[in-house]
């Protein structure tokens, strides 16, 4: 069975539906990428997922339960971590402590005698920010940031890892970086979902894709299917290349000088 079961899930906001009958899993050991347009209702299934947002239908299943009705904090102690779109560090605090808070408030007194700053280093190094370790959280660059989010995220030691664009702000190396750590921590039976406009790190290195559009999945399927998929085509380009009017070519003889 997946870790993670979301059931036809719906959310309404006043008239906008923003998640239609969503479905899909997130495994052990994989990597799931969650696309679709800006406002196709990706953040919103997050929402649901964490527990930050009540579905207006459907269920979310984790570990064999059904969490629908957990709140946050019960699914984080629960193994559910999570990055946001928006940076959420300590702007006062160091990179390190950071990192150490986010340790401490997931583990307890026992995490804070368990664990000694080498294990926050580790992480600091396992993300590749080890440099900017004693500079503020809000003194360095966003692509750091972004990574420091992710470093606070596995101090909780998430069995189900939640990721929201979590490439917006790294530069090429910064990202290629970054996809072989999901392929590792993957590999190390952590479920990742992530939601990225990157398209070469989606296609680069998730396992299976689910396309969100208008908040209806409209298509799932590995990589190389969804890259084939018209719906998708339609969904990201406005048409099809397997339309009659992408073989068009007379719009292109126009501007040829
Ligand atoms: N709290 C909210 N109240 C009202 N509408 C919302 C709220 N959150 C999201 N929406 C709307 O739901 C839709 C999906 O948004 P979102 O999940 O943020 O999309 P995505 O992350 O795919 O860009 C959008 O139309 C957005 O405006
Ligand atoms: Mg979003």
């Amino acid at each position: 069975m997946a870790l993670l079961e979301v059931d036809e899930v719906v959310v309404r906001f006043g008239g906008v539906t923003a998640v239609n009958e969503a479905a899909f899993t997130a495994d052990r050991g994989s990597i799931t990428g969650l696309i679709g347009p800006n406002g196709a209702g990706k953040t919103t299934c997050f929402n649901v997922i964490t527990g930050l947002q009540k579905p207006t239908k459907g269920r979310i299943r984790y570990r064999d339960r059904d969490v629908t009705g957990w709140p946050v904090h019960k699914r984080a102690r629960h193994g559910v971590g999570r990055t946001f779109q928006r940076l959420e560090a300590f702007g006062s605090l160091t990179v390190r402590d950071n990192v150490r808070v986010a340790q401490e408030i997931h583990g307890g007194p026992l995490a804070w005698f368990g664990r000694s700053r080498g294990g926050v280093d580790m992480l600091l190094d396992r993300v590749g920010i080890l440099d900017y370790a004693d500079e503020r959280a809000d003194s360095i660059p966003t692509g750091t940031a972004r990574l420091l989010e992710l470093a606070r995220c596995l101090a909780s030691d998430p069995q189900l890892l939640l990721l929201d664009e979590p490439s917006s702000g790294l530069d090429e190396t910064e990202t290629d970086a970054f996809g072989e750590l999901l392929v590792e921590l993957a590999g190390e039976g952590c479920a990742v979902l992530m939601v990225e406009h990157d398209m070469d790190l989606v296609m680069s290195v998730c396992n299976d894709i689910h396309v969100l559009d208008f908040g209806r999945i409209i298509a799932s399927g590995t990589p190389a299917e969804i890259r084939a998929d018209a719906d998708v085509q339609r969904a990201y380009l406005g048409y099809s290349e397997s339309d009659e009017s992408a073989h068009d070519t007379s719009v292109m003889e126009v501007v040829t000088p």
